[in-house]
């Protein structure tokens, strides 16, 4: 049989006998979700999160796209709200046993979701360079943050069921301090920017939201303007005592911010030295971070008012008209400084959008997997690889000069994220579809970690039983091999007569590693000493 025609989505396409709708899709851009999936494996047929729809005769029935041959004439529907539908269906069953964290509790719980294991785990092993990029990636104002922030992150550490939560804001402010010495401001400064574009934003206020904003503008290349009525940039961070936050810490991460690129004008007020109307002649886009609004003070701005506040919708951060934008607390009241960050953020992402000509939207929220508490012997598992001392004192654990105590209180995580977050196609395919990880989700059965002295860790609570390491063993005739054991929802991925996973795949563990569409195979990190030295 020579080509023939199929139809995608109402496109046609030429496809080879033999190729199945997967490969055909593929042909014409058409990206549909596969976990298990790996063509020298042929059709596993497992996770089903592939399904397209096939139209004939008047009846449709979905189907796996990656078994399905394509045939003359085929009409098939792809990105579809239905076949969607069936896909995070497919995912959201996945999920039902799934037994891990993508992200760790205190991840979650920080309003501008800094990867708090991530900097922990650099700091355990003095990669101090390498902390402070994680926290400046994520934070702005990071040093200010190190002091002022209410740290919700460490009201959900899981160590503070054990004994204390880790000391994550006092890891902020002693890398920060070490930052303001100048030791790594180099490497803040050469952080990776995108291609300069000539769009500009004005930031109307200096306060937290607005530094924040500003921040991320400049850090996405925008050439970004801070106009503020007051002498100096920080806004109500100008108020707080010497005895919670040193001037010089404000002032270090402003001078940071003018590094940058971003042009501070102070000492002009928003209706007095300038007009929206100006503004908008000389800006592509205007962010109003202008804080609470005194008496009367809202209706010099030129922008429509909801009571005492500024009105702008709250999943776009604009306001009217076009290309103004309103974030902080002069559109809601805000009382805590990540808080009023994590807003700047979200109409930096609003204005970014707007700017390259699509939607400005508010970002959602990271997909995670959530194990939830955990049981005595789970918590046991897990302290196994952490340092057992209880948190040092307030003043000897944030000491910027005291770095032996911080490598301990880094030792002190537990390390409650995923290996694989951000490689997992699994997490990857849940936040593209919204999977709803807890809606088939009953009783969890425990968390469980195998880990091999060859440096492979098996989780079996993350596997999903896609079959490609099984497969993997046997197409290189692995003398064990994996195969699945057990019945009904006990099956399990093992090497056979109950040996170490490990000693089934002594030819193809890299592989199984690299193909596991999840965080259940993977390589150990390279194991930190306990004084951190590497
Ligand atoms: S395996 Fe993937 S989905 Fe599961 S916890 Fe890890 S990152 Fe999340
Ligand atoms: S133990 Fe570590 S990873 Fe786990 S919640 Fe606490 S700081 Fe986060
Ligand atoms: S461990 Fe094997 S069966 Fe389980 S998800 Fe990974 S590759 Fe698939
Ligand atoms: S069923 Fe097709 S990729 Fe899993």
């Amino acid at each position: 049989m020579s080509a023939f025609q199929i139809t995608i989505d109402g496109k046609e396409v030429e496809v080879a006998p033999g190729h199945t709708v997967l490969e055909a899709a593929r042909q014409i851009g058409i990206a549909i979700p596969t976990l298990c999936h790996l063509e020298k494996c042929g059709p596993l047929t497992s996770c089903q999160v592939c399904l397209v729809k096939v139209v004939a005769n008047g009846q449709s029935r979905l189907t796996p796209s990656c078994a399905t041959l394509a045939v003359p004439g085929m009409v098939i529907e792809s990105e579809t709200d239905e076949v969607h539908e069936a896909r995070r269906t497919a995912l959201d069953l996945l999920f039902s046993d799934h037994v891990g964290d993508c992200l760790s509790p205190c991840n979650r719980l920080c309003p501008l979701q800094l990867n708090i294991p991530a900097m922990l785990r650099q700091i355990q092993a003095g990669r101090l360079d390498e902390a402070i990029v994680t926290v400046r990636q994520s934070l702005p104002l990071a040093g200010v943050l190190g002091r002022l922030c209410h740290h919700p992150c460490e009201q959900g550490c899981r160590r503070g069921v054990f004994d204390e939560p880790a000391a994550i804001r006092e890891m902020e402010r002693f890398l920060t301090d070490h930052d303001s010495k100048q030791e790594f401001r180099q490497s803040v400064l050469s952080m990776p920017k995108a291609a300069s574009t000539r769009q500009s934003v004005v930031v109307v206020g200096a306060g937290p939201a607005g530094l924040a904003a500003a921040h991320d503008l400049a850090r996405s290349s925008f050439a970004v303007t801070v106009i503020d009525r007051n002498a100096r940039p920080g806004g109500t961070l100008r108020d707080v005592p010497q005895a919670d936050m040193p001037a010089a810490v404000l002032e270090a991460e402003v001078a940071l911010l003018a590094g940058m690129g971003i042009d501070f004008k102070t000492g002009i007020e928003l209706g007095a030295q300038v007009t929206l109307d100006g503004l908008r002649r000389g800006f592509d886009a205007i962010l109003l971070t202008v804080g609470e609004l005194a008496k009367g003070a809202g209706e010099k701005l030129e922008v429509p008012l909801a009571g005492a506040l500024l009105k702008a919708d709250p999943s776009t951060c604009m306001a009217s008209p076009p290309g103004i934008f309103a974030a902080g607390s002069c559109v809601k009241p805000i009382k805590q400084i990540v808080r009023a960050i994590a807003e700047g953020r979200a109409a930096a992402d609003c204005v970014r959008l707007y700017l390259r000509g699509q939607s400005p939207r508010r970002p959602g929220k990271p997909f995670s997997s959530i194990m939830g508490r955990l049981e005595p012997g789970e918590m046991r598992d897990f302290l196994r690889a952490a340092g057992q001392e209880p948190s040092a004192a307030p003043c000897s654990r944030c000491s910027a000069t005291n770095r032996a105590a911080a490598v301990q209180e880094a030792a002190r995580c537990l390390h409650c994220d995923c290996r694989s977050s951000g490689n997992c196609l699994l997490q990857h395919y849940a936040q593209v579809y919204g999977a709803d990880a807890s809606r088939f989700r009953s009783e969890r059965r425990p968390f469980e970690q195998q880990l091999q002295p060859a440096g492979i860790i098996f989780e079996p609570g993350k596997c999903i039983l896609c079959g490609i390491c099984v497969k993997l063993t046997e197409l290189a005739a692995e003398p064990l091999g994996l195969s699945f054991v057990g019945r009904g929802f006990d099956v399990r991925v093992a090497a056979p007569l109950g040996r170490p996973i490990q000693d089934g795949l002594q030819a193809v563990a890299e592989e199984c590693v690299r193909h596991c569409p999840t965080g259940a195979l993977v390589f150990a990190e390279k194991t930190i000493p306990a004084d951190g030295k590497v």
